[in-house]
């Protein structure tokens, strides 16, 4: 994420703190990556003859470099091929730190570059679902960044692309593939008549009322960040089945920053509850920082900021500790690459559905409200199929 205008600098002793705390948590790849993201500096190119160049780039800010290009080149057979950023400065200086041959004036240009396969998208929300819906319209796969819509209209394109291309279409929500949330997976016993409690506290960035993420128009922070915890929910939930309705209910600490330090609730009539806290008055010095707690049956699991996990089911117990911390970015980042296939697009499009309706709450004021999953992909489906 771009620094705020008019943030003060931090010291140079706190950068360096900063730097051998993040080292401590992502390990020192990861974070020579995520500096050299932030400075704009080279990256050394390794194991370069097997390599691929195939992929494309829209959005070349620091999520663009430091972890999609981290988990591209690092990670993978591939290699981006060209890149497109409406800021120039942004586009030339990934290129030239990560060795991209082709830096393209706009995204017609990108699309039409010869031996791209795939186009990854990590612009401004709003434009998330018009590149993305561009690329598939080009055959191309598509790897759209959270949150894949900002509105309705938007999701009803995306989808009508999607449906409409040979190429594949996936999101960039990631906390599905982290590996606490794929061992509670293999080890949760599902009980098809019961529900899930789950409780996220999340520490997030403290983000001003200007920036980008707030806007309206953006989707303000429920499709900036807390999309994340309702894909999550919704995956975790489409293990048994989803629900038919979910009452939903808001509470914010200041009527007028509705999107921010704010807590949402979250039951359905097969007996699930969650509860949603976003919480940012101060910025969290090693990023930002999660604790879940999930339960469903005999198995309850603590997730404690994607570093450890502790699962019970009845009288056992395993304890995990995850180093670097693995939030789920190289399940999600390469997903396109995977053997195992792609994650299930009904799911995102389900989880946007209710962000999206959330987020018409939040834009509204309105506190309280009740969200039928089935009439909404049913509209989602009419809208899509009508010209
Ligand atoms: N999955 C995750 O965990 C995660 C984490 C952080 C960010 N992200 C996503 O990555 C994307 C980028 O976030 P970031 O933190 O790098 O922000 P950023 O502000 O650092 O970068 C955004 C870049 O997009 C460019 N841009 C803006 N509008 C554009 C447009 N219409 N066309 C082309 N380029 C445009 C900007 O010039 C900037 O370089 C966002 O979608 C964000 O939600 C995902």
């Amino acid at each position: 994420m771009a620094a705020e205008p008019g943030r003060h600098l931090p010291s140079l002793a706190s950068r360096l703190r900063k730097v051998l705390r993040f080292t401590a948590i992502y390990g020192p790849g990861r974070t020579l990556f995520k500096a050299a993201a932030r400075l704009r500096l080279r990256v050394p190119a390794l194991g370069g003859v097997m390599r691929q160049r195939d992929v494309g780039l829209i959005g070349c800010g620091q999520f663009a470099f430091a972890t999609i290009g981290y988990f591209l080149h690092r990670r993978s057979a591939h290699r981006v091929l060209a890149c497109h950023d409406i800021d120039p400065a942004a586009g030339t200086s990934l290129a030239r730190s990560l060795g991209v041959p082709v830096v393209a004036g706009d995204a017609g240009a990108l699309l039409a570059t010869p031996g791209l396969k795939a186009v990854y998208v990590a612009s401004n929300h709003a434009s998330h679902a018009a590149y993305a819906a561009q690329a598939l319209a080009h055959g191309l796969d598509a790897h759209v960044e959270k949150p894949v819509a900002v509105s309705f209209g938007q999701l009803v394109q995306l989808e009508r692309a999607r449906r409409a291309s040979r190429g594949r279409l996936v999101a960039g929500y990631n906390r599905p593939f982290s590996a606490a949330v794929r061992e509670l997976r293999r080890r949760v016993v599902i009980d098809p008549a019961g529900g899930f409690s789950m409780q996220c506290f999340v520490a997030g960035h403290v983000l001003g009322a200007g920036h980008w993420y707030r806007q309206p128009e953006e989707g303000t922070r429920i499709c900036g960040n807390v999309g994340h915890w309702l894909d999550l929910w919704i995956h975790v939930l489409a293990w048994r089945g989803l629900p038919e309705r979910v009452q939903i209910t808001l509470a914010w600490a200041d009527e007028r920053e509705r999107d921010d330090n704010l807590a949402i609730t979250l039951a359905s009539e097969r007996g699930d509850i969650a509860g949603i806290m976003l919480s940012a008055r101060a910025e969290p010095f090693e990023g930002i920082n999660e604790s879940i707690q999930i339960q469903h049956g005999h198995t309850l699991c603590k997730i404690d900021d994607f570093r450890r996990m502790t699962l019970w089911q009845g009288e056992q117990v395993w304890r995990h500790r995850y180093w670097p911390k693995d939030v789920g970015h190289a399940g999600a980042v390469l997903q396109l690459f995977a053997d195992d296939g792609v994650r299930d697009w009904a799911e995102v499009e389900v989880s946007t559905l209710l962000m999206l309706h959330i987020a018409q709450m939040v834009r509204e004021g309105l506190r309280e409200s009740s969200f039928s999953i089935s009439q909404a992909r049913a509209d989602l489906a009419q809208a899509v199929a009508s010209s």
